[in-house]
């Protein structure tokens, strides 16, 4: 009877943890690349990579997302902003590899 309740305690206090910032689990680095060092400079001032990693955007939502964090006050070079949309949207695009997985899925369904 204690222990059922003990165990119901644990599980309903640690689940705000988990939704909250996910302590235990460090994020994804931006991967590497010739944009990764640009866009780490520019994008990890505020907060950190994983806000970044955690997407899959289109390059259109990305570059939303540009316009968004220059109103915030984020620095992107003109000359640089093509780069970072192909970097983000390489990275962090709509499902990785989605376009494999569409084809299978559509394939599979007929
Ligand atoms: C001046 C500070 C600042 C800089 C620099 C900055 N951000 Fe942000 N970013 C924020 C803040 C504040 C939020 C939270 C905004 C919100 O929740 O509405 C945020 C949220 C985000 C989110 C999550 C948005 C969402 O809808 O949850 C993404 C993605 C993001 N930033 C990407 C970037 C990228 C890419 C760069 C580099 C070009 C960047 N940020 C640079 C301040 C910054």
């Amino acid at each position: 009877m204690l222990q059922r309740f003990v165990v119901s305690v644990f599980l309903f206090a640690s689940v705000p943890l988990v939704s909250a910032q996910a302590p235990s689990a460090p994020g994804k680095p931006l991967p590497p690349g010739p944009m990764q060092a640009k866009v780490k400079a520019a994008c990890t001032q505020c907060h950190n990579a994983t806000r970044i990693t955690e997407q899959h955007l289109t390059r259109k939502q990305w570059s939303d997302q540009l316009d968004k964090m220059e109103g915030l006050g984020a620095v992107v070079p003109e000359s640089d902003r093509n780069e970072f949309l192909a970097y983000l949207t390489k990275n962090f695009g709509p499902g990785k590899g989605g376009g494999k997985t569409a084809v299978k899925k559509a394939s599979a369904a007929n």
